[in-house]
C-alpha cells in the first residue's frame, strides 16, 4: 500500500473531521485515538492473554464512545408554555410584516414538493417574503441522468411559479458550484485538449439556458456557490478552479448578466480561513467592472456559537464596498448551543439567532435573511453524518408541529424593536 496517498490526503481528512464534529467530540476522538494507539503498542509487546484483554477493552471504549457521541438526546421543551402569552399568533403580524417597514427580506429555502401544500403554504405566506429553491435549480438537479445540456425543468418551473404566484421574491440557488456532482463535466474536462475552454463553453451554455429561461422572474442568483476552501486559505480546488482559476467566477458573472441584465448577482459562501482573499476577490471584480451585486453568507451554525463579531465585520466590509449582503442559508443546530447564555437550550438557540439578526441589521446594505428550511420536521442535518446520529438538530424557527420556538420570538423582538 502506498502510504504517501494517506499523507497526501491527511490535511483534507483532518479538515473534514474538524468541520464535521463539534470541538468536544473532535478532541475526545483525538484522545481516544491516542489511547488506542498506546494500547496497540502494548498489544505488540505482551503475551496472548493480555492481547485479548486489550482488544476487548478497545471494543468497549469504542462502543461507549459511539453511545455517548452518536446517540440522540432529549431536551425539555418548555417554550410552548413560556411563550404561550406572546403577542404573535396566526392572526397577528408575521415576520415579513415586521420586516416590511425596514425593506427587509425574510426568506425560507425548501424543495417545491414540500411547500406547495395547503397548510404549509399558508404558514409560509404568513411569515416569509422570499423563497429560495433548496436544490431544484442546482445544475446537477436540472439534468436528466446527469447528462450535460439535457434538462428537465419541471420542478424548477414550479418553484419559480410558486414565488411569483404568492408575491414572493425568488432566489436562484445555485448556478455554478464546485461540489455540484457534475460527473460528466469532470470526466470530459479530464480528456479535453483544452479543458478550460471546454468548461467555459459549458458554463456559458448552462447559464444562458437557465438564467435566460427565468429572465425577469429571479430577483437574485447565487451565481457561484462556495468558491473558497473551508479551512485552508485560498480558493477551493474543484473542476472549475483547477482548469480556469478565478476566471470561472468572472465568466459566470458575465454570462449571467448577459442572460438577465436586471437580476442581482451574488457570490454565496462562508467566512472561513480566507477572509482577505475573498475580500480581495470582490475588490478585483468591482475594479474590473465585472457585474456583481452582493455577497450571501450562508450562516449554517453547526459546531457551536459562531463569532458574531467576526461574521458581521466581514459583511460590513463587503457592504462598505457598496454591495448588498444577505444571510442566505441560516440554521442553528440546537446541540451546538448547549449552555449559550441560558440553561434552556431552546432559549440559547433563540438568543443566538436574535443576536445575529440584530448585529446584521446594523450593517448598511444588509438586505435580509433566509432560513434553510421551513420547520424542524425536515432539515439537511438529519440526513448527513454525524448530525443524523446526533439529534436533535432542530435548527429552525418552528418545530415539527409548527409551534413557534424561542428562536422565532427572539427574531420577532429584534424586528419589532429596531
Ligand atoms: O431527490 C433525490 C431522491 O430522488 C433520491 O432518492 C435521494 C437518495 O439519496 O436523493 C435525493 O436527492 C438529495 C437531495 O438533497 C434532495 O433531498 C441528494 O441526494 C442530496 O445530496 C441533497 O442534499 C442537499 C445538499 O445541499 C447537496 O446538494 C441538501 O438537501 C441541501 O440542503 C444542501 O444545501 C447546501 C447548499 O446548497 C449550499 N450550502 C450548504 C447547504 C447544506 O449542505
Amino acid at each position: 500500500m502506498d502510504l504517501s496517498m494517506i499523507f497526501d490526503d491527511l490535511p483534507s481528512v483532518i479538515e473534514l473531521m474538524i468541520v464535521t464534529f463539534t470541538p468536544k467530540v473532535f478532541y475526545s476522538m483525538l484522545i481516544v485515538i491516542a489511547l488506542l494507539l498506546g494500547l496497540s503498542v502494548v498489544f505488540f509487546i505482551t503475551e496472548k492473554r493480555k492481547v485479548l484483554f486489550l482488544i476487548g477493552l478497545n471494543i468497549l471504549v469504542g462502543i461507549t464512545l459511539v453511545i455517548i457521541f452518536f446517540s440522540p438526546k432529549v431536551y425539555e421543551r418548555s417554550y410552548t408554555e413560556a411563550y404561550g402569552h406572546h403577542v404573535a399568533n396566526d392572526n397577528e403580524q408575521g415576520l415579513k410584516d415586521l420586516a416590511a417597514d425596514k425593506d427587509l427580506i425574510i426568506g425560507f429555502a425548501s424543495g417545491i414538493d414540500r411547500v406547495d401544500k395547503g397548510g404549509v403554504k399558508a404558514r409560509l405566506m404568513h411569515e416569509f417574503n422570499s423563497y429560495t429553491s433548496e436544490n431544484d435549480l442546482k445544475w446537477s438537479a436540472l439534468l436528466v441522468d446527469g447528462e450535460l445540456r439535457k434538462y428537465d425543468f419541471t420542478e424548477a418551473d414550479r418553484s419559480v411559479a410558486f414565488a411569483k404566484e404568492h408575491g414572493m421574491r425568488f432566489r436562484g440557488h445555485a448556478l455554478i458550484w464546485g461540489k455540484g456532482k457534475l460527473v460528466q463535466l469532470t470526466e470530459e474536462a479530464a480528456v479535453a485538449d483544452d479543458p478550460g475552454a471546454y468548461i467555459l463553453e459549458e458554463i456559458r451554455y448552462h447559464i444562458k439556458t437557465v438564467v435566460g429561461r427565468y429572465k425577469g422572474q429571479v430577483d437574485s442568483w447565487d451565481v457561484v456557490n462556495e468558491p473558497m476552501a473551508l479551512m485552508a486559505p485560498g480558493f477551493e480546488s474543484n473542476v472549475f478552479y483547477d482548469h480556469m482559476g478565478i476566471d470561472y467566477i468572472k465568466e459566470a458573472l458575465k454570462a449571467a448578466h448577459e442572460a438577465d441584465p436586471d437580476a442581482k448577482l451574488f457570490i454565496n459562501g462562508y467566512v472561513g480561513a480566507d477572509e482577505e482573499i475573498l475580500y480581495d476577490l470582490f475588490v478585483e471584480l468591482i475594479e474590473e467592472g465585472i457585474p456583481i451585486h452582493g455577497y450571501g453568507m450562508q450562516g449554517h451554525v453547526m459546531n457551536g456559537p459562531m463569532d458574531i463579531e467576526k461574521m458581521t465585520s466581514f459583511l460590513k466590509r463587503i457592504s462598505d464596498l457598496g454591495l448588498e449582503v444577505e444571510i442566505t442559508e441560516m440554521d442553528v443546530r440546537l446541540r451546538a448551543m448547549e449552555g449559550y447564555k441560558s440553561d434552556d437550550i431552546y432559549e440559547s438557540q433563540g438568543i443566538f439567532y436574535g443576536e445575529v439578526i440584530k448585529a446584521c441589521m446594523e450593517i448598511e446594505n444588509f438586505r435580509g435573511v433566509t432560513f434553510w428550511g421551513v420547520n424542524d420536521e425536515r432539515t439537511w442535518y438529519d440526513s448527513v453524518p454525524p448530525y443524523k446520529w446526533q439529534k436533535p438538530s432542530d435548527p429552525l424557527l418552528f418545530d415539527s408541529n409548527w409551534n413557534r420556538k424561542p428562536s422565532y420570538y427572539h427574531i420577532y423582538d429584534v424586528l419589532m424593536n429596531i
